[in-house]
């Protein structure tokens, strides 16, 4: 264990495992990320994206590279993913597809740039395998500008029965997958210290799409003026 800029804690073991669990996918990823994507979540991926004007631009957890085509023209994006081998797949998607971006293996709960680097962090379905998502989203405000958005896609903990339910699986999903069904993001979002928070549940609250400003001492009534959200699933 060793300690970040902050007092927590960056727990090697678990960074070991998630990263192997999704070097492991390197192969499959494209083909069970591709069966969601045609059933909505491209659609998502894509007004997320609408949002992400920058001029800095970070995509934390790239993955292979699914937002590739979602990323907004003309603004050169940095992205970093903890597994070599899925960021591997993603310079040769890039390559491929002629986007403009400079891929980083790097861990998010320990970002290696300054503060108030960038004007937006994105993420989807990230924050869900974190490790610690409270330290990685510490971090997302970080190195967001004052006044700079957090654009996040993430599948959540369900309410009643089906929360319990997610909660007795949510061990072997992670094995499996190295995501956790059972994350509370948005309360995570706040306790990362980001205050202006808006959130769009999708596919009946499931998913939550989530705006957050690093407010950082710019005037809240400021910052949710110009929030925009999407208007329909
Ligand atoms: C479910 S995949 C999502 C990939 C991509 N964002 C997408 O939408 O298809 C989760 C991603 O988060 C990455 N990840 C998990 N923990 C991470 C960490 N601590 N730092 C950076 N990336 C991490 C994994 O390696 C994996 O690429």
């Amino acid at each position: 264990m060793q300690s970040v800029g902050n007092s927590r804690l960056v727990n090697h073991r678990q960074i070991a495992r998630t990263r192997a669990r999704y070097d492991r996918q390197a192969n499959t990823y494209d083909f069970s990320s591709g069966i969601m994507d045609r059933l909505g979540a491209a659609r998502w991926r894509r007004k997320l994206w609408a949002q992400a004007q920058g001029p800095r631009v970070l995509e934390t957890g790239v993955g292979t590279g699914a937002n590739f085509p979602y990323y907004p023209p003309h603004v050169p994006v940095t992205a970093i993913d903890l597994s070599p081998r899925l960021l591997e797949r993603a310079r040769l998607r890039a390559i491929r597809e002629k986007v403009l971006v400079d891929l980083k293996v790097m861990d998010a709960q320990g970002l290696g740039f300054p503060d108030n680097t960038f004007d937006i962090v994105a993420a989807t379905w990230v924050f869900c395998s974190v490790p610690d998502p409270v330290l990685g989203l510490m971090e997302a405000h970080r190195v967001l500008r004052p006044g700079g958005r957090l654009l996040l896609l993430e599948h959540v903990r369900a309410e009643g029965v089906l929360g319990v339910v997610m909660e007795l699986f949510n061990p072997i999903m992670v094995r499996i997958s190295g995501a956790n069904m059972n994350r509370r993001t948005v309360d995570n979002v706040r306790r990362a210290g980001f205050r202006t928070i808006k959130v769009k549940p999708l596919a009946r609250g499931l998913v939550r799409f989530i705006v957050a400003v690093a407010d950082k001492g710019v005037a809240v009534h400021e910052a949710n003026g110009s929030l925009e959200m999407a208007k329909e699933d």
